[in-house]
């Protein structure tokens, strides 16, 4: 039995964790998800997936909570807990001394948020923690050559933020984060269906309805679905139909708010890179950049190319898992958080 624990790297994203343990793999992608009781929130019932599988289906002595919210902490007791919990699943708990931790974060993260982050991660067991962008990271994951002297665009469409930023020679030059994604979208569709079909529709329908119709461009073919629910005014269950157009008209705030994030980093962006970029292209990654044809929808606003990452919601932890095993860089991110 070994007294040091492995050096792990961690996505704590506002839908998804993922955690990558140094010279084993990856070992964790779950839910970021608590549900607690609701007559007393320390009362953890379960953590992750089972959590998530319990949406909607929680009695009512139970609610769920979100810890992690537009990619920040948003109850740091519930987050200390989970984190516990998927530390222990990783890497066991039986050791004195617990890991180091390399930690994605959201651009423009405000300090007190950052504090709040580091203890979250520091009382659930680890050691030290060091942080690095989660776009810096995301941009690595998707093979951009972020150390060369060319601008790359990296932008991450996640479940609770937009984050936008331009990369060159090892450094983020500009970036912007938004707090819009894919979760947002989910949202204004049961917006949509409690406004025009007077419904109401659980979170797990949303995010199906918006992965399966919902589309960032108007679409040719009209298609349509049937969304189960409960009537707004009976509570009894109900069906309605939703159009692709409908469901288009739904997620078209979110991704105006996913435009106007990168549009405030390309026009902050210095010429010669704008240059590169304007060659290079966009790189969007995260989960909800899946979303159907955002990539379209972007490259025709901004004129520009736009490729969608491979697997894109696992940019952000393979580009951390890529710094974790990497000596040299993590030497100089450790040096510059000790600075
Ligand atoms: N095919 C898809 N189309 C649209 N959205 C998707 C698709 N697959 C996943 N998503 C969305 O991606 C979001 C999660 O992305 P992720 O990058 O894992 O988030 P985070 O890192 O913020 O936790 C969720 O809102 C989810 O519904
Ligand atoms: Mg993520």
């Amino acid at each position: 039995m070994a007294f040091i624990q492995p050096d792990l790297a961690l996505d704590l994203g506002s839908s998804y964790t993922s955690i990558y343990v140094k010279g084993r793999g990856l070992m964790l992608h779950e839910p970021t998800a608590v549900v607690a009781e609701r007559a007393d929130r320390h009362i953890i019932h379960a953590v992750g997936q089972e959590a998530k599988d319990l949406i909607g289906r929680t009695a009512e002595n139970y609610i769920l909570i979100d810890p992690v919210q537009h990619g920040l902490i948003a109850d740091f007791d519930s987050t200390e807990i989970l984190l516990r919990y998927f530390f222990r699943q990783t890497i066991g708990s039986s050791r004195i001394l617990g890991p180091r931790v390399l930690v994605g974060v959201p651009s423009d993260i405000p300090a007190v948020s950052r504090k709040a982050l580091r203890e979250a991660i520091l009382w659930a067991g680890a050691r030290k923690v060091f942080f690095v962008a989660n776009t810096f990271a995301a941009a690595i994951g998707t093979g951009l050559p972020v150390y060369e002297p060319v601008g790359s665009m990296v932008v991450s469409v996640g479940g609770g933020t937009t984050d936008a930023a331009v990369i060159s020679l090892g450094g983020t030059v500009v970036s912007h984060a938004v707090p819009t994604g894919g979760q947002n979208m989910d949202e204004e569709i049961v917006n949509y269906l409690k406004k025009y079909s007077g419904m109401l529709i659980g979170d797990r329908t949303a995010e199906d309805v918006k992965i399966d119709l919902a589309s960032a461009v108007p679409t040719k073919d009209e298609r349509t679905v049937q969304v189960r629910g409960r009537n707004l005014l009976s509570s009894q269950a109900m069906v309605a139909t939703l159009s692709s157009s409908q469901a288009h008209a739904a997620v078209k705030d979110p991704c105006m708010a996913v435009l106007g994030c990168i549009k405030w980093v390309l026009e902050r962006t210095p010429p010669e890179l704008s240059a590169d970029i304007m060659r290079t292209g966009i790189h969007l990654t995260g989960g909800a950049s899946q979303l159907y044809a955002l990539d379209q929808f972007i490259g025709s606003q901004l004129s520009l190319p736009v490729y969608l990452a491979r697997d894109p919601g696992d940019c952000t932890i393979r580009g951390l898992s890529y710094l974790l095993e990497n000596p040299d860089l993590m030497e100089s991110i450790i040096s510059a958080s000790e600075e």
